[in-house]
């Protein structure tokens, strides 16, 4: 059984990468991944946001620090210990490349120009095989148009492109009115592949103290079918890799979405839920169906049901709306 595949102009040994997620903060479970069959790893992202409330933060710091509170001094860092969170992220980068075997996919959150393109280029220099542009932009300014934001996207993406040779992909929300222009768009402006899709949080309301919240809820299998639909209306229509993130929690929503034409699947909360041995138990269960069903590579299986090849392509599309909605049949 051959499941190699080729995602970002890298050769994986199988489609299985383990997507941007505290897991990749330590560097043992890490290991366990790459044991349990990982083969690419994507690093949680570095947020530029953070790096400048800690730039900000620091810059008090040192400031009150050189009035001369005698006693208070003792309890700051001091400057030469201290590592920054842009630090950290670059040594546990370089940590997990000569820990691990496997490609590692670097993952940045920038906010500023400057930050994209300098944190980029850090990332580049500590050793990323490729990186992932984690874009999360909510648009509240009501007089923004939906082609401003795709500006902005295209834009950092450019930016990014010039200052890097690494691979780069493009994590991408879901809302975007027009998913396959905007993606055939990145791949014109230098994007090597794309993500779909990103999972945000949304508030809630506590209904009690009327208070806005957030909560972190874990992804359901339901959540693939956006990520497959997708994927096979695009594939073979463009030429960048195709990565899916997003409720792919077994070997059945691994091997629908390649069927539909991903060339690797992204797992978190399979693995947050059940633990880095999980990508075993889901590598044997697509050997197993491929076996059954006498496919002998990924490749082979890739984009086997997009919708191009797919025996009836109109199922991908709006008739099939209108024939769910009219065989309902009510209780
Ligand atoms: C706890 C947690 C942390 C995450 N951190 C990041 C991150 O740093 N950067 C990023 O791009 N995505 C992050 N994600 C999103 C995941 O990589 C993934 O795209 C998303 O959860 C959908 O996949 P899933 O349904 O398998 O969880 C995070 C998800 C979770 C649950």
């Amino acid at each position: 059984m051959n499941l190699t595949t080729h995602y970002l102009g890298l050769e994986l040994k199988n489609p299985f990468v383990p997507s941007a997620s505290p897991l990749s903060r330590n560097i043992d479970t890490c290991r366990r991944l790459e044991d349990a069959g990982a083969s690419a790893l994507v690093m949680y992202s570095l947020f530029e946001e953070e790096i400048m409330a800690e730039a900000e933060h620091l810059e008090h710091l040192w400031e009150y620090q050189d009035i001369g509170q005698c006693e208070t001094d003792s309890f700051l860092p001091v400057h030469y210990e201290y590592r920054t969170r842009e630090e950290e992220y670059l040594e546990q980068l370089s940590a997990l490349k000569s820990a691990l075997e496997i490609p590692v996919i670097a993952s940045l959150n920038g906010t500023t120009p400057k930050g994209w393109t300098e944190h980029a280029r850090d990332l580049q220099e500590a050793g990323a095989d490729a990186l992932e542009l984690n874009i999360y932009y909510v648009p509240t300014d009501l007089s923004e148009s939906g082609q401003a934001v795709e500006d902005r996207y295209i834009e950092i993406l450019k930016r990014v492109r010039k200052h890097i040779s690494i691979p780069v992909t493009v994590k991408l929300s879901q809302q975007f009115s027009s998913p396959g222009h905007f993606i055939k768009q990145l791949e014109a402006a230098g994007a090597d592949g794309v993500a779909l899709f990103n999972r945000f949080f949304h508030p809630d309301l506590d209904l009690e103290k009327l208070e806005v919240t957030s909560v972190l809820t874990p992804s359901t299998p339901q959540e693939a079918l956006l990520r497959l639909h997708w994927i096979a209306l695009i594939h073979n229509r463009v030429k960048l890799s195709l990565a899916a993130t997003g409720g792919i929690h077994s070997a059945n929503e691994v091997i629908k979405i390649l069927l539909a034409g991903a060339d690797v699947t992204h797992l978190c909360t399979t693995l947050l839920q059940h633990g880095p041995e999980r990508i075993r138990t889901i590598q044997q269960g697509v050997e197993n169906w491929m076996e059954r069903n006498e496919y002998k590579s990924v490749e082979q299986l890739k984009g086997s049901v997009s919708q191009m090849n797919a025996m009836d392509p109109a199922a991908y599309e709006r008739t099939n709306y209108m024939e769910i909605l009219q065989s309902y049949q009510p209780k």
